[in-house]
């Protein structure tokens, strides 16, 4: 496995593999590897030839006051799963690696239509640097799949969109999200909870799980399923609910009904003490 800190060794390294006929593909991460991530680098793997595998802690998807700095970052770990898991390269930039004349005049990228509701009304700089920075990653390596987790569902629809409207080459891929034993979704952020935090973060796929119980069921009412996904959540005293909805999961817009033919999922956000965290599951296929 080769370990590139500069774009140009990293180019190079991916464009070689293309140059011999090998399908490259790319799991961007953040690092502090989970088996979540793990799965995403194995889904490439079978998927391509050559996996790449990026970590970058991105400052420009922080916004003032939010985790960056204390995100946690274990470089020598996550070497040694990347390597365990088979990937090829691990691109490790620094942030002036990345952006060379800072990041408060940086160029970036959008995707209004997806970057505005959720995640986006709450982070509002938030997901130009996902875009940004994923944008970056695709012509630095010009992979031909990549591949990224469903727990960030708005972050997978919002770089399909890029993808579709800039024309990129790259097909995204979305991995189903890995859990713990306990149904709690893996997340590099879970390692900030206290066990009350923990217990009380259970809620999410408890209100997730029943919504889509219910759906199954026969319930169509998208105003009954979001009460069925909240309910759970309410009942937590540890638990701040950000949101709890059910929306079209292509173009994010809030659902009356839920029809057989259309893709449906239901999207939660809850702070637990400082801890942020993120859940989804499709109500429909
Ligand atoms: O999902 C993440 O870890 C990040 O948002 C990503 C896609 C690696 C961009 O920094």
């Amino acid at each position: 496995m080769q370990v590139a800190v500069t774009i140009a060794a990293a180019r190079e390294a991916a464009l070689r593999a293309g140059k011999a006929g090998l399908r490259v593909g790319l799991v961007p991460t953040m690092g502090a590897l989970h088996p979540g991530h793990v799965a995403l680098i194995e889904e490439s793997r079978r998927l391509t030839d050559f996996t790449a595998v990026s970590i970058f802690v991105n400052p420009t998807q922080f916004g003032p006051g939010e985790d960056y700095d204390r995100y946690p970052r274990a470089l020598a770990e996550d070497l040694r799963a990347c390597e365990a898991a088979g990937a090829d390269l691990v691109f490790h930039p620094s942030a002036e690696e990345m952006y060379p004349r800072g990041t408060a005049a940086a160029t970036f990228v959008e995707v209004p239509a997806l970057s505005r509701v959720f995640e986006g009304a709450i982070r509002p700089t938030h997901f130009r640097g996902v875009a940004t920075v994923v944008l970056a990653l695709f012509e630095i390596l010009r992979p031909d799949v990549a591949v990224f987790g469903q727990k960030d569902f708005q972050q997978q629809a919002l770089l399909r969109r890029m993808t579709a409207d800039l024309h990129l080459a790259t097909t995204i891929v979305t991995h189903p999200i890995v859990r713990e034993p306990d149904g709690l979704a893996m997340s590099s952020r879970n390692v900030y909870l206290t066990p009350e935090q923990r217990r009380a973060a259970l809620s999410l796929h408890q209100g997730l799980e029943a919504a889509r119980l219910a759906v199954v069921a026969g319930e169509a009412d998208a105003d009954r399923v979001r009460r069925i996904l909240r309910a759970p959540i309410e009942s937590q005293k540890e638990a701040t609910l950000d949101y709890a909805e059910v929306v079209d999961a292509e173009t994010l817009g809030k659902l009356d009904h839920i029809e057989t033919g259309r893709s449906a999922v239901a999207l939660v956000a809850a702070r637990f003490g400082t801890t942020r965290l993120i859940d989804n599951v499709r109500l429909t296929e």
